[in-house]
């Protein structure tokens, strides 16, 4: 296991660029093809090695992402929850998670973020691995202006982090997922709102590249970053996930899958799911992981 063994997964926000199918359900609950959105963020934290996690949600939200996921146990996870009451940034969810976090490191991710493709699973671990400093991933997009930048330096290193910045320096934008140490939430507590009134991550990026405490990790074209906030997007997402799975008949996020995998649930319990949901194709594909683990 690595060092950083608790996550946050921040689903809250107020998702108006997709109403009214967010009029009144969170976007994160919204499918992607055939599963809601928040599975697939869980899934990457589970990858990571990642079995104690925070959910933070609107208070309206909240109590259906406690329905949908319960404590965790079917995954052999610890699931916690807490409210944002109003959006007011991404890196409030460190101040809200601190005194769970109590002192520990974590890995924050967010929950419109979808990653999937080779070498994921090898990048997550090693950013876990890490126990001092921050680490931040990379990934080139067309239009950068709509995140948070990083210009890299000739060998790598991170050189600056600039939120939407209308001139960007570079094409890579910094994707939802961070790993922290434990001062991240000190670094949080000592940061301003932005113009827009928010508590800005990249502000805390930039604390720890200012300290000399920054990675920053490329993912390469063989990872699939997909976005969800949009209409279009949203669609495109649900595509690719639905292509992967019926081309290859690979599950995406399947959580059953990934938590018998890294050995904390028994293949009891994937029956179990499996047999429960039969009539949907999900039930369908935990039915051929049963049937793959239990041929030699
Ligand atoms: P955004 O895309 O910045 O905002 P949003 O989800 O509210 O959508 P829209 O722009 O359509 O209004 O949020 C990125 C992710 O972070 C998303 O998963 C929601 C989450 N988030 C929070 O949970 N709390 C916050 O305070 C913010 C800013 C975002």
């Amino acid at each position: 296991m690595g060092n950083i063994m608790k996550g946050i997964l921040l689903a809250g926000g107020s998702g108006t660029r997709l109403h009214p199918a967010t009029a009144v359900i969170s976007k994160q609950l919204l499918p992607v093809y055939d599963k809601p959105m928040v599975y697939y963020p869980l899934s990457t934290l589970m990858l990571a090695g990642i079995r104690e996690v925070m959910l933070i949600s609107t208070p309206h939200d909240l109590p259906l992402f406690e329905q949908l996921l319960g404590d965790g146990s079917a995954w052999g996870m610890e699931l916690t929850y807490a409210e944002q009451p109003r959006p007011e940034g991404i890196a409030q969810a460190l101040l809200i998670a601190r005194d769970w976090l109590d002192g520990e490191g974590c890995c924050l991710i967010l929950g419109d973020n979808l990653f999937y493709g080779h070498g994921l699973t090898p990048a997550l671990r090693a950013a876990a691995d890490q126990s001092d400093g921050a680490t931040v991933f990379g990934y080139q997009v067309t239009d950068p202006q709509r995140y948070g930048v990083l210009e890299l330096s000739p060998s790598g290193a991170p050189v600056s982090i600039e939120e939407k910045p209308q001139s960007p320096k570079s094409s890579w934008a910094v994707v939802g997922l961070y790993f922290y140490d434990r001062m991240a939430p000190d670094i949080a507590a000592a940061i301003r709102p932005s113009q827009r009134g928010e508590l800005e991550i990249s502000d805390v990026n930039r604390t720890y590249l200012e300290r000399g405490a920054l990675r920053a990790e490329k993912l390469g074209r063989g990872i699939a970053w997909l976005d969800t906030g949009t209409h279009e997007s949203l669609l495109e997402a649900a595509n690719f996930i639905r292509a992967v799975q019926h081309r290859q008949g690979m599950a995406v996020a399947c959580l059953e899958e990934i938590a018998y995998k890294m050995g904390w649930i028994g293949l009891d319990r994937l029956r179990s799911k499996a047999s429960e949901w039969r009539n949907s194709d999900y039930g369908n594909q935990l039915r051929r992981v049963v049937d793959e683990a239990a041929t030699p």
